[in-house]
């Protein structure tokens, strides 16, 4: 990719004249199925763009999942800069919004009310841990979509995992919604930058949209050229983090005092909690595992792993060692005072610094 971006042949985008990102937008079109498509520099404002191109009239409303991640993690920016209402709604474990939930969200035709204009949907699912949105759900809101007249945003920050854990090309997803959103960063590798698909009409309003939030770039070909890496060949290689993650998911349910749910392991994100008897804190845990050089995450109460590229089976292997060896070493010293390693050695006392049982 630092090749790729060393060599790539550059023009000004602003004035559409950056012939890899228009071979980029091209071929994100066609994966996605779409008429166009625009890239952005982040999945933050692919959204935010994409939302606002939807809710074009002040005051509309957006049907977002209370656990999504355009819900918890974009600023708000939708309603702050967009003038668009958040209508939030439960989200289920494995991040369907519950359609009869969907469907009372819907405003009526009523000046008391403001005016539902778009239903956002995420897939795969970030807060619940990778899961992914089956076709049939999808085809079932995308129905009630139409029925309404309403149009269906998909966050699809991670849309090409989802595609791999369905066995399906991922224009079979995108068919199923109005606009897209995916990026080219996280499981496709880029440094930066995702990408909006959608009908025509809708990318030059989120054109515009681009311009007016500071995203129009110049000379961005540097970026789309490991774009293009990311769609065309990091998106072939998903399988592979899917199987560490799985293998990850597994080796955690047979483990000691650690509570996972095997079910909603789809794609390449793992979500385990730690029971009361592990003696361990997450905070403590995420801490232990970074000074080995396992980076994971405390979120929702657990601990979340991600795998891919930079990840290997290898790797997997010596993570669980890790896990296994702290779970243990803070038993020991809870209940015998010492803490003597166990599995191969792997982690060393002095390197277990655990603040809240020393
Ligand atoms: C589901 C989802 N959507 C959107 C984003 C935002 O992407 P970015 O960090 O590029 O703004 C993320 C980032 O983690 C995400 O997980």
């Amino acid at each position: 990719m630092r090749h790729a971006m060393a060599t790539a042949e550059v023009g000004d985008d602003v004035y559409g004249e950056d012939p890899t990102v228009l071979k980029l937008q091209q071929l994100a079109a066609k994966a996605m199925g779409k008429e166009a498509a625009i890239w952005v520099p982040s999945g933050t404002m692919g959204n935010l763009s994409a939302v606002l191109a939807h809710c074009h009239e002040r005051g509309s409303e957006a049907i977002v999942g209370d656990e999504s991640h355009v819900y918890q993690y974009e600023a708000g920016g939708m309603s702050c800069l967009g003038g668009v209402a958040f209508n939030v709604i439960p989200t289920d474990l494995n991040g369907e919004l519950p359609l009869e939930a969907l469907s009372a969200a819907i405003r009526p035709d009523d000046q008391h009310c403001a005016r539902t204009a778009l239903i956002c949907l995420e897939n795969s699912h970030n807060r619940c841990g990778g899961s992914v949105l089956s076709l049939e759900y999808m085809q079932q809101v995308k129905a009630l979509a139409d029925a309404k007249g309403l149009a269906v945003h998909l966050d699809g920050a991670r849309v090409f995992n989802a595609a791999v854990a369905l066995g399906v090309h991922v224009s079979a997803i995108a068919h199923l919604v109005t606009s897209v959103q995916f990026c080219l960063s996280k499981g496709l590798g880029a440094p930066a930058g995702s990408m909006v698909a959608g009908p025509k009409h809708f990318i030059d309003r989120v054109h515009r949209l681009r311009k007016m939030l500071g995203g129009g770039m110049r000379q961005v070909g540097v970026l789309a050229a490991p774009g293009i890496l990311a769609l065309e060949r990091m998106s072939r290689r998903l399988a592979e983090d899917h199987y560490n993650a799985r293998y990850l998911a597994q080796e955690l349910s047979k483990t000691p005092h650690v509570d996972i749910n095997l079910d909603l392991v789809h794609t390449n994100i793992v979500v385990f909690r730690l029971l009361k008897s592990s003696q361990l804190t997450v905070e403590d845990l995420v801490d232990a595992l970074q000074q080995h050089g396992i980076l994971c995450l405390p979120f929702r109460g657990g601990v979340r792993l991600v795998t891919h590229n930079d990840v290997s089976a290898e790797d997997c292997k010596q993570a669980i060692v890790a896990i296994r060896s702290l779970l243990e070493f803070a038993r020991a010293i809870k209940f015998n005072g010492t803490g003597n390693s166990h599995a191969n050695g792997a982690v060393s006392n002095e390197a277990f610094a655990l603040k809240a049982y020393e």
